[in-house]
C-alpha cells in the first residue's frame, strides 16, 4: 500500500519535473493557457469535421455549405486567435524572466486546482465557439440574404433590386448568379464584399456601376445549374404590341417566329440549330472588343465541329487592341434580371395592359417625349402632371380636357415607370444598361448592337464569307405593321411585311 502510495508520489513528481521544465511555454500565464486550450479545443473540431468531410465525401454527399464555411473560415481563424494568445503569452514569460520575477501565476498542471480551471477554461471556451459558431452562421446567412445585398447598400444597389425584382428571376437569390456554390467563389465574393462596403462607407464607387461586371462568374457555373442547354429546342412565337406616335394611339402588333433551337444532342446525329446554336459546345465564337463594353467587335474566330477555325474581320479593324473573349449565355443575356425599359417599350406595355389610357389623344407620343426629357425628384408625379398639362395646353388644346379628366392615374402610371428605369442618384437613364437580346437601339431603331455586332454583314473571311445576317436564321417575321422602318429598304421585306 504504502509502496504503492510512493510510487504514484514519485512519478508525480517526475511528471512535474518534466512539464516545469520544458513546456512551460503553453501555460505559465494565462495568456498562454488561453491561447493553448483554445487551440487544443478548434484543433479537435477540426478533426471532426475533417470527419465529417471525409464522410461526405467518400458517401458521395453534397458537401455542406456551412461546414465549409465553419471548417475552412470559423475553425481557422480561432486558430489563429489561438496562436496570437500563446505567442502574446510566451512574451509575457519572457519579459517577467528578463525582469527576474517569478511567474505571477505559476500553474500547477498536476494539482486539482489545476484541473478545476481548466475544465473550467475549457468549458467557456467550448461554449465561446458555440456561441460564435452559431453567430457566424445566422451573419453568413444574412449576408446571402437578398437584404443584405440589396438595401445595407441602398443607394448603389437600389437600382439592380427593383430591376431584380420584377424580372422573370425576382425568386432567383442574388447569390445565385454572383456567386453560386463552392467555396472558393464564397470567399472571393466575402472578400469582394468587404471592399464593396469600404468602398460605400467611403463614397469611393463609379456611378453607375460599370458593366459588363468584369469579375462575374462565369454563366457555366450559375446559369447553367438551372438552365439546361440540350434542353433548348423549336422555336418560340414572339409578339409585341405597339402604339403608333398619331393622335389615335394606333395599336400594331408585331408577331415573330424565334428560332431559339439549340444542340439537339438528344438526338443522335443531329446538327445544332436556331440562336441556341451557340451554346453547343461543338461551336466555339470568340471575338475581340476594343471597348470596355464590348460592344465594338473587331474580330470573330468561328470553331466548327468539323475542326475548322474560320476568321472574320471588321473592313475598319485597324490595330489589334482591346480584349478577346469567348462568348457565352452572357454576351446575348446580359441582362437576365437586371431588366431596364426603354420608354417606347415601357410605354407599349403599360397602354397593352391599361394602366395608361390609350383613349387620350396623342398619349403614346408625348409620353415619351416627357419620359426622355424628365427626371424624377422628391415629388415625381406633381412633376409629371405639371409638364403633362404645359404640353397639352401648347400643342394639343382640343384634347386638354380628356387628359384632365385621367390626369391623375396617368401621371402616377408614368411616375413609376420614371422612378422605375431613371435613378439620377447612380447616373443612370434610359439606355445606360442596353440588353444585347435584340439588334435594335434604345431609340427603337434596327441598331448595331445586340446580335448585329456580328450579324450585321460587316464581317467578312479572307474568302468574302459573311456571317450569316439573314433574317430568317434568327427569325420568321410574321406580322410588321410599320413599313417605315429604316434599313429594310432594298431587303425584299415590303413585300413580307404586307402579308
Ligand atoms: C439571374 C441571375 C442574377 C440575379 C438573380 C441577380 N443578378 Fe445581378 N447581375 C447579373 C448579371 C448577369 C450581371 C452582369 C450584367 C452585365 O455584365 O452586363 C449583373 C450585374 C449586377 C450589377 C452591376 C450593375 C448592372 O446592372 O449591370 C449589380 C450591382 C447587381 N447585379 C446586383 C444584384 C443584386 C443586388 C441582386 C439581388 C437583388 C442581383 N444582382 C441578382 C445576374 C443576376
Ligand atoms: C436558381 C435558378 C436560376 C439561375 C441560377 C438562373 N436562372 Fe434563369 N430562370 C430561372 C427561372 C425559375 C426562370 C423563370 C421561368 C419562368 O418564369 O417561366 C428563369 C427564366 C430565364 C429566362 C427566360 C426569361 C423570360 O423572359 O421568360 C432566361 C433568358 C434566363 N432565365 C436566363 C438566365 C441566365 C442568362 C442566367 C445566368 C446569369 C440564369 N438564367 C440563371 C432560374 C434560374
Ligand atoms: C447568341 C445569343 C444567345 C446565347 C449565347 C444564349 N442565348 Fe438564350 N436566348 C437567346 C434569344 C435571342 C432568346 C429568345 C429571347 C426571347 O424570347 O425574347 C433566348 C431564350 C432563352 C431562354 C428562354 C427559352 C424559351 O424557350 O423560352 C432561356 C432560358 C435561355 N435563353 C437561356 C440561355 C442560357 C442558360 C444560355 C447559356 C448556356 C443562353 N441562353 C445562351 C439568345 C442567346
Ligand atoms: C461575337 C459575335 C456574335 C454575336 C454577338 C452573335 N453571334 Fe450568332 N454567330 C456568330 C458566328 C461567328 C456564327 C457562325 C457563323 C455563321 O453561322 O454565319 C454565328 C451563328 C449564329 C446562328 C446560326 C446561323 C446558321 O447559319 O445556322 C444563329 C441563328 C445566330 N448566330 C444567332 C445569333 C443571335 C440571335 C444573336 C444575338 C442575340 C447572335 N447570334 C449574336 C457570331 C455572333
Ligand atoms: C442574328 C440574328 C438576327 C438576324 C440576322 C435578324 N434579327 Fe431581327 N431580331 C433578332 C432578335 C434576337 C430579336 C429580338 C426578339 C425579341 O424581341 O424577343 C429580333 C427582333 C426583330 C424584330 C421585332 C422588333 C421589336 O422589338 O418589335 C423585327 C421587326 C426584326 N427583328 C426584323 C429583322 C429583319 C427585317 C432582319 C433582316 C434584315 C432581322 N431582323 C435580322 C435577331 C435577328
Amino acid at each position: 500500500m504504502s509502496n504503492g502510495t510512493g510510487n504514484r508520489r514519485s512519478s508525480t513528481i517526475r511528471a512535474r519535473d518534466w512539464f516545469g521544465s520544458r513546456l512551460p511555454i503553453f501555460w505559465d500565464n494565462w495568456v498562454a493557457a488561453a491561447g493553448s486550450v483554445l487551440i487544443v479545443v478548434t484543433v479537435f473540431l477540426l478533426l471532426l469535421l475533417f470527419i465529417l468531410y471525409l464522410y461526405n465525401t467518400l458517401a458521395g454527399h453534397e458537401s455542406n455549405p456551412y461546414v465549409d464555411l465553419i471548417g475552412f473560415m470559423v475553425l481557422p481563424a480561432f486558430l489563429l486567435v489561438g496562436l496570437g494568445l500563446l505567442w502574446g503569452g510566451n512574451l509575457v514569460r519572457r519579459r517577467r524572466e528578463k525582469l527576474g520575477v517569478r511567474p505571477h501565476t505559476p500553474i500547477d498542471v498536476t494539482s486539482g486546482r489545476f484541473v478545476r480551471r481548466a475544465l473550467v477554461v475549457t468549458g467557456v471556451t467550448f461554449a465561446m465557439l458555440v456561441g460564435l459558431g452559431l453567430f457566424s452562421f445566422e451573419a453568413y446567412h444574412y449576408t446571402d440574404s437578398n437584404q443584405f445585398c440589396s438595401y445595407v447598400c441602398h443607394e448603389v444597389m437600389a437600382p439592380e433590386a427593383m430591376a431584380h425584382s420584377t424580372s422573370p428571376h425576382a425568386k432567383v437569390k442574388c447569390v445565385e448568379c454572383h456567386i453560386g456554390p463552392g467555396t472558393s467563389w464564397f470567399v472571393r465574393a466575402k472578400l469582394s464584399g468587404i471592399r464593396q462596403v469600404f468602398a460605400v462607407l467611403t463614397d469611393d464607387f463609379s456611378r453607375p456601376i460599370p458593366t459588363p461586371v468584369h469579375n462575374l462568374r462565369p454563366a457555366r457555373d450559375t446559369c447553367e445549374i438551372c438552365h439546361w442547354p440540350e434542353r433548348f429546342h423549336g422555336s418560340r412565337l414572339v409578339t409585341h404590341p405597339r402604339f403608333d406616335d398619331d393622335e389615335e394611339n394606333t395599336a400594331q402588333t408585331t408577331a415573330l417566329v424565334l428560332h431559339v433551337g439549340g444542340p439537339e444532342t438528344q438526338h443522335q446525329g443531329s446538327a445544332a440549330s436556331g440562336i441556341h446554336w451557340h451554346v453547343d459546345p461543338k461551336n466555339q465564337v470568340r471575338y475581340r472588343h476594343v471597348d470596355s463594353q464590348r460592344q465594338e467587335i473587331m474580330e470573330v474566330v468561328q470553331s466548327t465541329p468539323e475542326g475548322d477555325i474560320r476568321y472574320f474581320r471588321d473592313a475598319d479593324a485597324d490595330s489589334a487592341d482591346g480584349e478577346w473573349r469567348t462568348m457565352d449565355c452572357l454576351d446575348c443575356h446580359n441582362r437576365p434580371t437586371h431588366i431596364y425599359d426603354l420608354p417606347h417599350r415601357a410605354l407599349d406595355t403599360a397602354l397593352t395592359v391599361g394602366s395608361l389610357d390609350a383613349s387620350i389623344p396623342w398619349l403614346r407620343k408625348e409620353a415619351e417625349r416627357l419620359l426622355r426629357e424628365l427626371e424624377p425628384n422628391e415629388d415625381t408625379e406633381t412633376l409629371i402632371s405639371e409638364r403633362l398639362r404645359a404640353i397639352y395646353a401648347e400643342e394639343h388644346p382640343e384634347a386638354l380636357a380628356a387628359l384632365e379628366a385621367k390626369l391623375q392615374p396617368t401621371a402616377a402610371e408614368l411616375t413609376r415607370i420614371l422612378e422605375r428605369n431613371v435613378w439620377p442618384a447612380m447616373n443612370i437613364t434610359w439606355g445606360t444598361y442596353a440588353s444585347n437580346l435584340s439588334h435594335f437601339d434604345s431609340e427603337g431603331e434596327f441598331g448595331e448592337g445586340g446580335c448585329f455586332r456580328c450579324h450585321d454583314g460587316g464581317m467578312t473571311t479572307a474568302e468574302g464569307e459573311e456571317i450569316n445576317s439573314d433574317c430568317d436564321a434568327c427569325h420568321a417575321l410574321l406580322a410588321v405593321e410599320e413599313a417605315d422602318w429604316e434599313g429594310f429598304e432594298g431587303l425584299g421585306m415590303e413585300a413580307f411585311l404586307r402579308r
